[in-house]
């Protein structure tokens, strides 16, 4: 859409990195940020979407069909992230709006995560951190704080797109791990640089040493980690999840984790976030949680800030928004 700059009024619904918010303003636009330390409610962030034309969002905020009832003016959405399950793609669309994400710049910070989470729960290493907090390393014990290696294990992902790619890579080349995955289609280029092979879900569950989230929240997907998924696994076996937490149901994880139906959990993801402290999980041996840090490294931020801006500049300028979600929108338009 053809806009004059000095007409584009874009809505920052956080404090993003400067990057991102310079390229907005060096177009002309008119920039406003939410600059409170807390994100808007719903109601906020619709009274201030209507003197706006363009949103910058992220996942926490709400933009569902009331929202976009409300808000069916806004020209552009575009989420700094690149899931985007807080956003009604089909009310969007209906609604002529396109919305843009950030995808491929955060997946090896996010893999990072997972690759980090794996080996910290395989030697205890969040648990036996707090462990000297509470003065217990007393003296050496050959048999205490035992974790299990990673060498030539299996590594089975849920979910092979971007981010399952790198981790894929990460567990090859530094422990040598079979790759197996499930996926919605076939990945014939990580089957090429990892020698991962496609199984059936229910082979993924029962083969896998560390099975590993790496998918959007969708209908398929959601509470897709339950008790009956769990009891297939192996009791040895390491579950990491750096996707959403809404895709493992947490009572059947905790009740896996208590009665030794798997081994171990390495959370970046959980329902709901924030995580209480009083959390089970939080005290648990064989466990790391993480506050939702995939992405969370000084590049990668401000390489989403970047692209998230550039989804709207490239908008404005009458040119293709380079990563657009919902590309049917162009035929409602
Ligand atoms: C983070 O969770 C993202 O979707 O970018």
């Amino acid at each position: 859409m053809k806009r004059e700059a000095k007409d584009v009024k874009v809505l920052l619904s956080r404090q993003f990195p400067e990057r991102g918010i310079k390229i907005l303003r060096q177009e002309g636009y008119g920039v406003t940020v939410w600059d409170k330390d807390r994100p808007m409610t719903q109601k906020e962030l619709i009274e201030n979407s209507r003197s706006h034309t363009a949103l910058f969002c992220t996942l926490s905020e709400k933009i569902d069909k009331v929202f976009l009832d409300e808000c069916s003016h806004l020209d552009i959405i575009s989420q700094f992230g690149v899931g985007y399950d807080n956003i009604d793609i089909y009310q969007a669309t209906r609604r002529g709006i396109p919305v843009g994400n950030t995808p491929g710049v955060l997946s090896d910070a996010t893999a990072d995560v997972a690759f980090g989470l794996m080996i910290s729960v395989s030697r205890k290493m969040g648990y036996l951190h707090k462990s000297i907090l509470r003065g217990d390393w007393n003296y050496f014990r050959p048999n205490a704080n035992l974790g299990i290696e990673l060498k030539n294990k299996i590594l089975g992902l849920f979910g092979l797109g971007r981010i399952g790619l790198e981790m894929a890579k990460r567990c090859r080349g530094a422990y040598n791990m079979e790759i197996i995955y499930h996926n919605r289609s076939r990945n014939s280029e990580a089957e090429r640089e990892t020698g991962a092979k496609y199984v059936s879900f229910n082979d993924l569950v029962q083969s896998s040493d560390v099975l590993s989230v790496h998918t959007s929240l969708n209908q398929e997907t959601t509470g897709r980690f339950d008790k009956k998924v769990f009891d297939m696994m192996k009791p040895s076996a390491i579950f990491i999840n750096t996707a959403r937490g809404q895709i493992h149901n947490e009572e059947d994880l905790i009740h896996a984790l208590d009665n030794g139906i798997i081994w171990g959990a390495g959370l970046d993801v959980t329902n709901p976030e924030p995580m209480l402290p009083s959390n089970r999980l939080l005290s648990m041996e064989n466990v790391m949680v993480l506050p939702h840090i995939g992405s969370a490294t000084v590049e990668t931020r401000n390489k989403m800030a970047e692209l998230a801006a550039l989804n709207i500049k490239e908008f404005y300028r009458g040119k293709d928004i380079p990563n657009l979600v919902n590309p049917e929108v162009l035929k409602t338009g």
